[in-house]
């Protein structure tokens, strides 16, 4: 693993970061115009820029150990060089003038658990760049600039959901937001609770090609229904007529729209774990996007005593599992939680409470 002055050629002239996001409620509704909160995580991507003298971009992950040189004639390949590369083409499309750098590139985020390494890497770039090219962008500005690298540039049809929550969010105050209007406002959390967590150690394999296939399938629903997007289906019985799976995905939105508005109004933990459980419940059975190793997690979460509320966390398909328990059992309840399931032969790991780590060690 090399050092950032080693890589760099010297000290970093910026030095830029940006949390990942687990969201709390509402998952797959930013993609129709719905509402979501999430909570930035206090695992952060950081991102060091130098300038190059070569005309060409360099760039190394201290986390994957891997270096890489992009430039104007060539494509960086697959891996963590098309988010770089995106940010500063969509970065020079906004008006910047961005020259030829060495980014260096170290992630507390844990990449493909669920918590959108991707947005905290798009967002700290973009941070980095702004500052280095003296280009300033207001957070929700830079939150679209970094959605749209995502979407043309790593190919994933994503919302804007991640990249509001690294870019706007902090890790005690879950953002809500309105998809649509793109408003956004803090939310404290439940008196006297606290968030766990769980990373399920099951890789989100077909995360993309599935995510892309239900938003198609959203899309689908609103067409059937006559509107453009699920948020405008203003009687919700209508959704029984739709035929499989478009009734299913439509309920899945709009009891989950619900269940984010119910949250937001303030409620106690109990209520508060009660809507993530049917929320899980909704994504398991109408949304299709659950696995079995999350429904043992989410399972065993609950089980436990002081545990209000469990569900996945993300796209699904894999990935992580968010707990809302009593203050001050966080860790305790993660680590015996872990215990269980990996008694069973699993690779799950707490994220949340943040293990305490070494200054330098990698993720
Ligand atoms: C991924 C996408 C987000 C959102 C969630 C599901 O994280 O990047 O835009 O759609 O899935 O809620």
């Amino acid at each position: 693993m090399m050092r950032p002055e080693a890589f760099l050629g010297g000290a970093p002239a910026v030095w830029a970061s940006a949390p990942g996001r687990v969201n709390l409620l509402g998952e797959h509704t930013d993609y129709n115009e719905g509402f979501m909160l999430p909570l930035a995580t206090p695992q952060r991507t950081e991102v060091a820029l130098a300038p190059s003298e070569d005309g060409r971009h360099h760039a190394y992950s201290s986390n994957l150990d891997h270096s890489l040189v992009f430039g104007p004639q060539t494509a960086p390949g697959p891996g963590f060089g098309r988010y770089l590369d995106g940010c500063m083409r969509v970065l020079a499309e906004a008006g910047a003038s961005v020259p030829p750098l060495r980014i260096y590139v170290r992630s507390r985020v844990p990449l493909g658990a669920g918590l959108s390494s991707s947005a905290a890497l798009e967002v700290a770039t973009l941070r980095a760049l702004c500052n280095w090219c003296q280009f300033p962008l207001d957070p929700l500005r830079l939150a679209q600039l970094a959605q749209q690298a995502e979407i043309r540039f790593a190919g994933v049809q994503c919302g804007i959901l991640d990249q509001m929550a690294a870019s706007l969010g902090d890790d005690q105050h879950p953002l809500l937001i309105d998809a649509r209007s793109l408003a956004w406002r803090p939310i404290p959390l439940p008196p006297a609770s606290s968030v766990i967590v769980i990373d399920s150690g099951v890789a989100r394999s077909l995360a993309a090609s599935h995510y892309n296939q239900r938003r198609g399938e959203c899309q689908q629903a609103a067409r059937l229904l006559g509107v453009d997007s699920l948020r405008d289906v203003a009687d919700a019985s209508l959704v029984d007529q739709l035929p499989e799976p478009y009734r299913s995905r439509a309920r899945h939105v709009l009891s989950e729209n619900a269940r984010v508005l119910a949250a937001a109004d303030g409620v106690d933990a109990a209520r508060f774990g009660a809507l993530m459980n049917a929320s899980h419940a909704s994504l398991r059975d109408d949304f299709a996007v659950s696995h079995p190793a999350l429904d043992a997690l989410t399972s065993l979460l609950r089980a436990e005593p002081g545990v209000y509320g469990a569900r996945l966390t993300g796209a699904g398909f894999g990935g992580a599992c968010v707990a809302l328990c009593a203050a001050g059992q966080a860790a305790r309840t993660g680590a015996q939680v872990v215990a269980a399931f990996n008694a069973n032969g699993g690779a799950a790991r707490v994220l949340i409470p943040e293990p305490q780590r070494g200054d330098d060690e990698p993720i």
